[in-house]
């Protein structure tokens, strides 16, 4: 939700800052920018656009640009429609900024400003912030960002110049991430790490509310009582090529094709002896023996995982599973005791309602767990216990990877609950663990033969809108199939219990509208076969996901993919894969913007 990034060094840092927004553009595309010190003068350049149709053009009209510093932005937007004139940086020729995050009151300020004998050009809650720092000045940076700080609510990340101090840059960041790297004799701002890893793996975790003042030497940090602070330099350990398309096509086809590697990387710490172990995080046996009920909470994909997660813990664990979309947990009063164990999932660690959530349930007084792929992130620090899940940077906007170990972890703790719990023994634990270790080879083959997902693609490219449909846990994974392939190709889709589809949802298959049905559990095939034929006799084309040696009755399905066999319990791990390369290739047939779909960013930093 919003990029930001800041350079001061010796290098011309025009190409720096363009390169780094390019990594964060992930987090939105509707406009990019920069300020940079020209001279005497603060220059800034924007564009509506993703960074090579807009601002990357302007930059090559307006020539070479000898600056040594500046600050960028990639926006998503909130207030303001995306234009060039709502772009990034915002400023007035003596101070400058770039923010990423809302600011609630920014009307009262705005109106406040107007009063003092202020414009306004945008209509972008920015705008306010980097007058209010103007109106603030009066000749010493870090006083007027202290008083600007004090009068604006809401969340942000702030890189700011001031004219009068020529190649510094000062941040500042309550809510929204932030980051300062440190390299030889230059210094970078960064929403997160990725942006400046071809640069320098250390760096500094901003704080709330802590504010740096960064020249290329080095860095100051103070709080807001002007205090200098002391903070202890990280050392991110992802490294270049895993934020690079490395020969790819797309990030999200990499990342689909990483999941073997993320997937051991995130399980095999976990097991000791054949068993789960969670002790790196003080999840005790005693604890999980006690929680009366367990909640799962996360937004889009991260929740899918919890929805999963909830069948599968319900199941072989007999133990009290909510799931919850962070956005209405946030705002529902949850029933929640101290007795309750609350897992927000995260991919980003930076997500305004998973975060929000988090807080609620931590004021509440519960046991909380981050299961995070960010280390550092704010969620990772907030929750009381934290695991991380170790996928490596995700670039594309569209989750896949980092689904998949969420997924992944979301076994690990109902075969860890199920154990402690005297519901399954120590040999079907170890045989499930077993089991769950020999995923990544079959997800892996998943990946070896891409013709049969191109080919339901073709067939899937012009639908106006199809269905997707399962039972148990495969109702649970068609949701995250529906999902990759509306965000990504932009064709509607919904998934549907296909118990359910005899209680309206049928009446909207027509001559020839796809259903894609996931049917890899034993025991309700014969059910799903029955739908699938309920659909297929009024018109649908079918399409069936299911394991290898399933015998489907004949005229029933029109393209069947199949996939390597595990238990059933196991399927999701695998059956998810088709669903992704479906969608993946579907939007490329479609000539999408496979990593950028419109009007979504990969960091929702903002409710
Ligand atoms: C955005 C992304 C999704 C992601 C969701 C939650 O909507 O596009 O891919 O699942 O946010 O993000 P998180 O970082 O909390 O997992």
């Amino acid at each position: 939700m919003c990029g930001i990034v800041g350079y001061v060094g010796n290098e011309a840092c025009e190409k720096i800052l363009v390169n780094a927004l390019k990594k964060l553009e992930y987090r939105g595309y509707d406009s990019a920018g920069i300020a940079v010190f020209e001279g005497d003068r603060i220059k800034t350049v924007k564009a509506k656009g993703k960074i090579d149709e807009g601002l990357a053009v302007k930059l090559g009209e307006v020539g070479e640009l000898t600056a040594v510093s500046g600050i960028g932005h990639t926006r998503w937007a909130t207030h303001g429609e995306p234009s060039d004139i709502n772009s990034h940086p915002i400023g007035n020729g003596r101070v400058s900024i770039v923010h990423n995050g809302i600011i609630e009151n920014y009307r009262k300020i705005k109106e406040y400003l107007i009063s003092k004998g202020y414009g306004f050009e945008s209509e972008t809650d920015t705008e306010t912030v980097a007058k209010l720092l103007d109106y603030n000045y009066a000749g010493n940076p870090i006083d007027a960002v202290i008083s600007t700080v004090s009068e604006i609510e809401g969340a942000y990340a702030l890189g700011i110049m001031f004219r009068d101090f020529k190649n510094k840059i000062f941040a500042v960041r309550k809510e929204s991430p932030l980051i300062v790297g440190v390299g030889k004799g230059e210094m970078f701002i960064a929403s997160d790490v990725t942006a400046i890893l071809e640069h320098t793996k250390e760096y500094y975790l901003l704080e709330e509310n802590e504010i740096a003042e960064i020249s290329k030497d080095g860095v100051v940090f103070y709080d807001l009582h002007k205090n200098e602070i002391e903070k202890e330099l990280q050392i991110a350990d992802w490294d270049i090529a895993a934020a690079e398309k490395g020969g790819f096509k797309h990030f999200m086809l990499k990342e689909i094709f990483e999941q073997p590697d993320s997937l051991k990387k995130t399980i095999l710490p976990r097991i000791k002896n054949g068993l789960v172990d969670f002790s790196e995080c003080g999840l005790t046996d005693e604890k999980l023996k006690n929680y009366k009920h367990i909640y799962l909470v996360g937004c889009g994909s991260a929740m899918h995982a919890g929805t999963v997660g909830k069948y599968l813990i319900e199941g072989l664990a007999r133990t009290p599973v909510i799931v919850d979309i962070a956005s209405e947990f946030r705002y529902r009063s949850p029933l929640l005791t101290a007795e309750d164990l609350v897992v927000v999932i995260s991919q980003s660690g930076e997500t305004a309602d998973t975060k929000a959530a988090l807080h609620l349930a931590n004021d509440t007084g519960c046991d909380t767990l981050a299961i995070v792929n960010v280390v550092g992130s704010t969620i990772a620090r907030d929750a009381k216990m934290v695991m991380y899940t170790l996928a490596g940077p995700e670039i594309s906007v569209c989750s896949t990877k980092a689904y998949m170990v969420q997924t992944a972890f979301m076994y690990l703790l109902a075969f860890k609950v199920a154990f402690v719990r005297g519901r399954i023994d120590e040999a079907e634990c170890k045989a499930l663990v077993s089991e769950l270790l020999e995923i990544p080879e079959k997800v892996k083959r998943c990946t070896e033969s891409l013709e049969q997902y191109q080919y339901v693609a073709s067939n899937l490219m012009s639908a106006q809108s199809l269905l997707y449909i399962g039972r148990g846990l495969d109702y649970a994974l068609s949701m995250e199939g529906s999902l990759k392939l509306k965000e990504i190709s932009y064709i509607h889709s919904e998934s549907y219990a296909a118990g359910e589809l005899k209680h309206g949802t049928i009446s909207l298959i027509e001559e020839g509208m796809p259903v894609i049905a996931v049917a890899t559990q034993t025991e309700l095939f014969a059910k799903m076969q029955s739908n699938i034929k309920e659909v297929k006799s009024r018109g649908a084309k079918v399409c069936m996901v299911c394991s290898e040696g399933t015998v489907i009755e004949e005229g029933v399905v029109d393209y069947p993919v199949f996939i390597p066999k595990t238990r059933d319990l196991l399927m999701p791990l695998v059956a998810v894969v088709p669903l992704q390369l479906i969608a993946y290739y579907t939007a490329v047939l479609r000539d999408c913007d496979v990593d950028h779909p419109k009007n979504l960013a990969k960091s929702v930093t903002v409710e």
